[in-house]
């Protein structure tokens, strides 16, 4: 039993990989961290010490809301969307300001929400996909998500949010833009899926207003498509 009580301890205290034959160093193959980095640490305690108890707090607008936040230092504006404010929308992809999966406006800037420090964003007004829709329930689409719809530019739907963020914001820019220009407007913005073709076609008749809501006397809305809503 002795014999075997001492192997158990030996084991628990050995690395946990054997150290490479060549070079003798066991670094390089020690287990790599999570890879989910845009959940970063949460605030320390003592940011919200009772002796500091402003420490941290900032305010941010957030789809036309006020928010009121404690993030943690460092903490990127996607993971506080996610995790703070249950705002998913904008997706995790690269992590690196290489996707536009991440796509929000902060202050009407396209921003990649995976690599912006929340921080930096104190008192802007940042909007996301759920800030789209035309009514607080969120079931009443933009023109631009009706057109996404209409023409089938979402596969998988997971860089659609970024997609159509980028797409507002150039329609704000470029109300009538060329193929040239959204193929430039939107390249900031990987589609793993390749609807490339039918975002561009949802883009362009957004622009010429096939999606425009018209209002009715019989306070209904429809679209120039001819569909109530
Ligand atoms: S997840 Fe932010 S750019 Fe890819
Ligand atoms: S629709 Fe799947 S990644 Fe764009």
């Amino acid at each position: 039993m002795a014999p075997q009580n001492l192997n158990l301890g030996t084991r628990l205290l050995a690395p946990l990989h054997d150290p490479c034959q060549t070079c003798r160093t066991s670094s390089h193959v020690l287990p790599r961290p999570p890879t989910s980095s845009h959940v970063l640490p949460r605030p320390p305690t003592s940011r919200l010490s009772p002796f500091f108890p402003y420490l941290g707090r900032m305010q941010l607008r957030v789809n036309d809301r006020t928010v009121e936040l404690h993030p943690a230092p460092g903490e990127r504006l996607l993971a506080t969307l996610h995790d703070q404010l249950h705002l998913t929308g904008a997706k995790f992809g690269c992590g690196q300001g290489e996707c536009g999966a991440c796509t929000v406006l902060v202050d009407g800037r396209l921003t990649y929400a995976c690599i912006t420090l929340t921080e930096a964003c104190e008192g802007a007004q940042i909007t996301t996909v759920e800030g789209l829709a035309s009514d607080q329930s969120g079931e009443k689409l933009a023109p631009l998500q009706r057109a996404f719809v209409a023409y089938d530019a979402a596969q998988c739907g997971y860089c659609t949010p970024g997609q159509l963020i980028a797409a507002l914001h150039l329609l704000d820019t470029h109300p009538n833009p060329s193929e040239a220009e959204i193929r430039e407007g939107m390249s900031g913005n990987l589609c793993r899926c390749g609807t490339y073709p039918k975002i561009i076609a949802a883009i362009q008749a957004t622009a010429r207003g096939e999606f425009r809501e018209l209002a009715t006397d019989a306070g209904t809305t429809t679209d120039s498509s001819g569909s109530a809503s």
